[in-house]
C-alpha cells in the first residue's frame, strides 16, 4: 500500500504533536529535579537540570508551529499534554539517583 501525501502528513503532525507534548511534560520533569536536588553534588545537578531544561522549552514552539505549518493543529489545550506523551510525569519525593535515572530513561 502506497502512502498519500495527506496520510504522511498525518503522521508526521501525530510526531510532532507528540514530541511537542514530550517536550513540554520533560521540561516540567527538569524542573522538578533542578528545585528538589540536594546533597554534595546540589550546584552542579541543579545547574545540569536548569539547562536541560531549558534546551528543551525552546524545542515546544518549533514542533508546535512546524505542525502549523503542515496544516496541523498542535497540541494547544494544556489538558491534552498528558494524554498526546509518551515521557512518563515524574512523581513523588525522589533521591538524587532517582531523579538522574528518571532524566536518562530511554523515552520510547
Ligand atoms: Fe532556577
Amino acid at each position: 500500500m502506497v502512502a498519500t501525501l495527506e496520510t504522511k502528513q498525518t503522521e508526521v503532525v501525530k510526531t510532532l504533536n507528540r514530541e511537542q507534548a514530550n517536550a513540554l511534560v520533560a521540561y516540567l520533569n527538569y524542573k522538578k529535579y533542578h528545585w528538589s536536588t540536594f546533597g554534595p553534588l546540589f550546584r552542579d545537578l541543579h545547574l545540569l537540570f536548569e539547562e536541560h531544561g531549558n534546551e528543551i522549552f525552546a524545542m515546544i514552539d518549533e514542533l508546535a508551529e512546524r505542525s502549523l505549518m503542515l496544516d496541523g493543529k498542535p497540541v494547544a489545550d494544556p489538558a491534552q499534554y498528558l494524554p498526546t506523551a509518551t515521557v512518563e510525569p515524574s512523581e513523588g519525593d525522589l533521591s538524587v539517583r532517582a531523579m538522574v535515572e528518571e532524566a536518562i530513561a530511554p523515552t520510547i
